[in-house]
């Protein structure tokens, strides 16, 4: 197996550069910020796609999303694609690693094969997907969701901070921003061989391992809301602590019940990651409060039964506190398995360079989430620097980790070949 150690330090360099985009108000503390269809956003779109026909990609193409798809054809045998990808977008002060390896170890590997003058037997399709966080839109897995026919039309009239609708975002980045322009996107699972995802863990399990590769088993279920908590704002100094409806601090035990009833759980996670008091006053009791909910599980039932479990104690606090309650789903998720055949690729493919073969699960969601509703997917996980801190910029990788994850992919790709060019 050829070593790949140039295409780990050029990914690393690859991450760089396409880090040096990020908006304005986090560019000027030095963190990364690219959230969907900003101008940040658009310029890694152009970088990518630069890249990508640099690397030897027959076909570089934006969608109407904002997607960048890159194509490396076959030798002609199989018309079935393999699809592989995951997003570009960022978490607010996140990393350079997420998601973005999943783009830059495909496109070093098609630049190995592109050198070598190779083809395999089937196409490559490479899909950096523009939105999976669900940051500026409340519209997690955007991009991979529309693929899989997913995509919401309630999406295009949300409005972000700045009251801008998605559809203006999108026209306004040179996108029709349109329904139908957006469900012709949608693919058939009958025209792919499967979807394989490179991710960095996020993570502390293969740092802990001393491994460089993880092949993941499965992605877990999860479900995020927006919560509202309506109580009385009045004065801080005159109103009695018994005759107040203080609609923090009943968020406040609402968000330590909820961990508390994770805590129950085996592999359970709650987490309220953003809260606030509109127009609140250093001198007036909360009247308001607005907090989100992101709430996982390795299972559907699992993660069903925390939800209830939690709203459910939610609704009893807010009573008690004379304060209303309600929970806006923003997203659920099931559970996403990997295919067995498509893990044992990975497997295998490990295996063949030299590395022991790790199986772990995603507490992360993924692209390959919704993938998952219409071909057979698997995942591998690369170790991440600082016990895999993520969603932070001490977020890191190393290059020799990154070379290797690249070899598996060479060799994971084979394996594929050999599976389905003989049948
Ligand atoms: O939140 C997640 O699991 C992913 O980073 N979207
Ligand atoms: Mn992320
Ligand atoms: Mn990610």
């Amino acid at each position: 197996m050829k070593r790949l150690v140039d295409a780990g330090r050029d990914i690393l360099q690859w991450a760089d550069e396409l880090a040096v985009f990020s908006e304005p108000v986090f560019a000027e503390k030095g963190q990364l910020t690219v959230t969907y269809l900003t101008d940040a956003h658009i310029q890694c779109a152009k970088y990518l796609s630069e890249l990508m026909a640099e690397a030897g990609f027959d076909e570089v193409t934006r969608d109407a999303l904002g997607n960048v798809i890159g194509v490396y054809h076959g030798d002609g045998r199989l018309a079935k694609r393999l699809m592989t990808g995951s997003h570009y977008d960022t978490v607010r002060n996140g990393g350079k690693y997420d998601g973005r390896l999943g783009i830059f170890i495909p496109i070093a590997v098609v630049r190995e094969l592109s050198r070598a003058k190779k083809r395999l037997p089937y196409p490559i399709e490479l899909v950096c997907f523009a939105e999976e966080e669900g940051q500026r839109y409340r519209a997690t897995f955007l991009a991979s969701g529309a693929l899989v026919g997913r995509f919401d039309p309630t999406w295009l009239e949300q409005r972000d901070s700045d009251n801008v609708s998605m559809s203006e975002a999108m026209q306004r980045a040179g996108l029709p921003g349109r329904l139908e322009a957006i469900t012709t996107l949608q693919r058939s699972g009958a025209d792919y061989l499967g979807f394989v995802e490179v991710h960095i863990e996020q993570g502390p399990v293969l740092a802990d391992a001393n491994l460089p590769l993880g092949v993941v088993t499965s992605i877990n279920a999860g479900m995020r809301g927006i919560c509202t908590i309506n109580g009385t704002a009045a004065h801080a100094g005159t109103t009695p602590m018994t005759m107040r409806q203080d609609a923090l601090l009943a968020a406040a035990e609402i968000s330590l019940m909820a961990e508390a009833r994770a805590l129950k759980d085996l592999g359970s996670v709650a987490t309220v990651g953003q809260m606030q008091v509109p127009s609140g006053s250093i001198n007036v009791i909360p009247g308001r409060c607005i907090f989100s909910i992101d709430m996982r599980a390795p299972s559907d039932s699992q993660r069903d039964a925390l939800v209830t479990d939690v709203l459910t104690q939610a609704t009893a606090i807010a009573a008690r506190r004379g304060v209303t309650f309600e929970c806006r789903e923003s997203m659920r998720a099931s559970a996403a398995p990997s295919n067995p055949i498509w893990q044992g690729y990975w497997e295998r493919a490990v295996e063949k360079i030299g590395q022991p073969v790790f199986r772990l699960n995603s507490g992360a969601g993924h692209d390959a989430m919704m993938l998952h509703h219409i071909m057979p997917q698997a995942m591998l996980f690369v170790r991440g620097g600082n016990r895999g801190i993520s969603h932070n910029p001490l977020e890191i990788i190393s290059s020799e980790d990154a070379g290797l994850c690249a070899e598996a992919f060479i060799a994971m790709l084979e394996e594929v070949a050999s599976a389905h060019a003989k049948a």
